[in-house]
């Protein structure tokens, strides 16, 4: 078995309370050895390696953890018109290539490409929405997504399950039987569950099977037939607007539900200041409710959408800068405990339909890292180590998972970060078939250079 010395790298990780602060932060050498982490020690102390790699000035953190991804593959055989998935890349390129924009024919996304791009972005496990054509929302459509991730190779792929059969809210979905077949949460992102019977019946089968609910919080009626952000600029579009009351009314339903059942609610893509608020009192209460943020909803506004550019059509709508200075407040506090993508692809020839038809969803796992870093790091809000833990520990904790850290004897799900790397976000570098970035151009600092999942290198970039 090989034996990898990643040396001299800042050691981040928030989980294992090795400093005074209740982390271990420190210049140190770790050694993975048969797809574990071996060692963790000062330098020049863990023995020989076949091979060592150069960490001096670099972050070393647990494997970035992803609660919100979608992946497009649909949960059967490919349909004969769909072009296959492209083998897995299992190794690691030194320089991304340009790539051209993927033909409008092509699929949004395979699990191959996205497991790619997460591993180009730092992560080494993603969470894979339901909201599939057709959904996942059975047993058997678990089995087989899982088996498709697995010959991936290139990140650890888990499965969400419907909430609801199809997803279209009537009756729940057989909960237990996708839980056996391996689901690790439930949810209809997309879309709420909208009837309160049904939602109930989710949030009892929840609590009894022990897995938390991802709740994509939008009161539907509320919402109905809205574009973009309810505001002054939809007035001025003459667009429908989503009302931010819409997802504070949902949140205080999902909590409420929470509190209630004692099943774990996890809010998704938090983008008001009244979700925040609701959250913050839930929690306060002690509500088993947890939340995440996109990078999104931390650094853009509605008024991006000044130009009717489709790229910034995503749901929730971004929303005013008060909202987002309230998200930012949300992840400071603690309020919202993760950091989540909802990298959500889509082709060209859907994203260049009129604003109010084009669908909504941006692209976000090999840009999220330097956006939180501009967002939340630079400007002093997080430190590196609370980043790491919002990343990392905080999600595994989300999906009842003793993972997201450096345990001497775990898996070796590492993640080597640049932190001070200068460069230019370029969507059609990437390894995801998306295009949809709405970043792109963007000067940021901070780039993963080496992922590994399970002692295996699986991206590397030489700067
Ligand atoms: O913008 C979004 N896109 N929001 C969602 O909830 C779904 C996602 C998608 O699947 O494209």
């Amino acid at each position: 078995m090989t034996r990898t010395l990643l040396a001299g790298g800042r050691i981040i990780d928030p989980a294992s309370g090795t400093s005074r602060r209740g982390g271990r932060d420190e210049f140190a050498d770790l050694l993975i050895d048969g797809g574990r982490i071996a060692a963790i020690g000062p330098a020049d102390s863990l023995g020989p390696a076949d091979e060592t790699l150069d960490c001096r000035g670099r972050l070393v953190v647990p494997g970035l953890i992803d609660l919100h991804v979608h992946l497009r593959e649909p949960p059967a055989p490919a349909a004969p018109t769909m072009p296959a998935a492209p083998a897995a890349r299992r190794v690691s390129r030194t320089a991304a290539p340009t790539k051209g924009t993927p033909s409008a024919e092509a699929p949004a996304e395979t699990i191959a490409s996205g497991a790619a791009a997460a591993a180009a972005g730092g992560f080494t496990t993603v969470c894979a929405m339901p909201n599939t054509r057709p959904p996942i929302d059975a047993a058997e459509a678990v089995a087989y997504y899982l088996a498709r991730a697995r010959e991936t190779g290139l990140a650890r792929v888990l499965v969400v399950g419907c909430q609801t059969a199809g997803r279209a809210g009537r009756r729940p979905a057989d909960l237990a039987a996708m839980r056996a077949a391996g689901a690790v949460a439930f949810s209809d992102d997309g879309s709420d569950v909208a009837d309160p019977q049904v939602f109930e019946q989710v949030l009892r089968e929840g609590a009894r099977l022990g897995l938390p609910l991802f709740c994509h919080c939008e009161d539907a009626g509320m919402a109905a037939g809205g574009v973009i952000n309810d505001g002054p600029l939809a007035t001025a579009l003459g667009l429908p607007g989503i009302p931010p009351e819409a997802e504070e009314a949902a949140v205080r339903r999902a909590c409420d539900g929470a509190a209630r059942t004692g099943c774990r609610v996890h809010i998704c893509h938090v983008s008001t200041e009244g979700a925040v608020a609701a959250i913050r009192r839930a929690k306060a209460a002690g509500a088993p409710v947890t939340a995440e943020a996109a990078p999104h909803h931390l650094v853009l506004t509605e008024e991006a959408l000044a130009g009717r550019d489709t790229v910034f059509k995503v749901n929730p709508p971004l929303r005013s800068s008060h909202d987002a200075c309230a998200v930012l407040g949300g992840v400071r506090d603690g309020t919202i405990d993760c950091l989540a993508t909802d990298h959500a692809p889509h082709t060209a020839e859907a994203k260049r339909r009129p604003l109010a038809e084009a669908p909504p969803g941006m692209i976000g796992l090999e840009s999220a890292l330097p956006i939180y870093v501009k967002a939340l790091v630079e400007p002093g809000l997080l430190e590196w180590a609370e980043l790491v833990a919002r990343l990392t520990v905080n999600p595994a904790r989300v999906l009842g998972m003793d993972a997201g850290r450096l345990a001497v004897g775990a898996a070796a799900d590492v993640t080597v970060i640049d932190p001070l790397v200068r460069w230019t976000i370029d969507p059609q570098a990437f390894e995801s078939r998306g295009r949809n970035c709405p970043f792109a151009g963007r000067e940021v600092r901070g780039r993963a250079v080496l992922t590994i999942v399970g002692g295996r290198i699986v991206y590397r970039l030489t700067l």
